[in-house]
């Protein structure tokens, strides 16, 4: 399979955008846009992210117990984009909160959830962290979704 083939394909899915976080060693939180966070089982609740081997947080997710997703809403691109930069300190000026399992959890955000870490899979040049949710919360509202390699939501594109 072509590489360039495989990502005009799959691009043509449409997810949703997660901030995926963990604590890193310090206490300091961590964070990465994802789109491949998804559910994977009700009973029980489980939910998985892969994360790059390239990617510098892969190190702070393997030494953690826990990871928080927080769901980005509709006018929070930005945060997709400023969590998707390397060498930033990603949080300056975000707004956020200490999960009750230590995650890291963004505020104003669609839906939030704690997770632990029941299983790593590697598969290719990323690491599954299958987890079970230990807490969720959410409200109303639109999704930024991701959709032919560009942000939109589900009534257009947004800025
Ligand atoms: C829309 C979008 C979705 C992404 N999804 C993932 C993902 O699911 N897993 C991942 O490891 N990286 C994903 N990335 C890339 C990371 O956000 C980015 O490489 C990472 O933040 C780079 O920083 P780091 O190496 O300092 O961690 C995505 C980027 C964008 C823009």
């Amino acid at each position: 399979m072509d590489e360039e083939r495989f990502r005009k394909t799959c691009a043509q899915f449409a997810t949703g955008i997660a901030i995926a976080t963990v604590s890193g060693r310090d206490g300091r939180p961590l964070g990465i846009t994802v789109n491949s966070f998804t559910s994977v089982s009700c009973a029980p609740p489980l939910v998985l992210v892969c994360v790059d081997y390239r990617s510098s947080i892969l190190p702070h997710f393997r030494n953690s117990t826990h990871y928080g997703i927080s769901v980005l809403s509709e006018d929070q691109r930005d945060v997709a984009v400023r969590f998707s930069q390397p060498e930033l300190d990603r949080f300056v000026g975000i707004g956020w909160r200490t999960g009750s399992t230590g995650a890291p959890l963004l505020d104003g955000v669609l839906a939030a959830m704690e997770c632990h870490i029941t299983q790593t899979v590697e598969a290719g040049d990323h690491a599954i962290f299958i987890a079970e949710v230990v807490s969720a919360d959410s409200t109303e509202g639109r999704p930024l979704l991701y959709f032919g390699s560009s942000y939109c939501s589900s009534t257009g594109s947004v800025k």
